[in-house]
């Protein structure tokens, strides 16, 4: 995956939310994503998912990530129904083991359950959770995009997720975006975006490529 000299402005904007990203990420690594609010870090995201075009530079990346955005952006339905947007096909013992995954076990008979106008029969945390077990239905995906995943949880409950996210996506390149210093732990790489520039922060294992 690789950014060279990209920068990207959203439609309307006086000025490119992202400036000069320059970065190549082997792939299979894990990276943390950290930086101030209104840094950047969500419009790195959409670069990559392919959602906000480049308006300088170049952008390689997988053609079918998954994306588990900051906002879980569930539909009005029930929760078989919104985990199959990623998996039409997915059995129930499939989604039932994302839900355990994204730290939701026992939802096994949730599945009917509506989750209301944009999720709001659930919690935060619990729509951010079905969100990303949605993610992680995406067949095959290379790339998984996570955006401020844990935001809704509490230090223990987050650091279990992240454990059992290591494991169950090591083949995959994560992009984590985190705004807890400590999540950093769980990534090879490190990533600061602050007004609309990328530093590489931690790279331990010269894992990135010099762009
Ligand atoms: N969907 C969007 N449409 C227009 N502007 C956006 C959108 N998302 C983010 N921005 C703008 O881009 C800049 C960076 O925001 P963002 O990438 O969301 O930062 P972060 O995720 O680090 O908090 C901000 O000025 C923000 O207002
Ligand atoms: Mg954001």
């Amino acid at each position: 995956m690789e950014l060279a000299d990209v920068d990207a402005r959203w439609p309307g904007a006086a000025e490119p939310a992202l400036r000069g990203a320059r970065v190549r990420i082997p792939a299979g690594t894990h990276v943390a994503v950290v930086g101030p609010s209104g840094g950047g870090k969500s419009t790195l995201v959409a670069v990559l998912l392919g959602a906000l075009g480049a308006e300088r530079g170049r952008v390689r990346a997988p053609e079918r990530p998954a994306w588990c955005p900051q906002d879980p952006q569930l539909v009005s339905t029930t929760i078989r129904e919104n985990l199959r947007l990623a998996a039409p096909d997915a059995s129930d013992q499939r989604l039932v083991e994302a839900l355990r995954l994204a730290g939701l076990p026992g939802w096994g008979d949730r599945l009917d359950t509506p989750v209301g106008a944009g999720g709001s029969a659930l919690s935060g945390g619990e729509a951010q959770r079905v969100a990303l077990a949605r993610a992680l239905l995406v067949a095959d995906a290379e790339l998984v995009l996570l955006d401020e995943p844990t935001a809704h949880l509490d230090v223990p409950t987050a650091d279990a997720l992240l454990v059992r996210l290591r494991r169950a996506l090591r083949d995959r390149t994560v992009i984590h975006v985190t705004h807890r210093w400590s999540e950093t732990a769980h990534a090879d790489v490190v990533l600061r975006v602050e007004g609309g520039e990328i530093t590489v922060v931690r790279d331990a294992d010269g894992a990135l490529i010099p762009g």
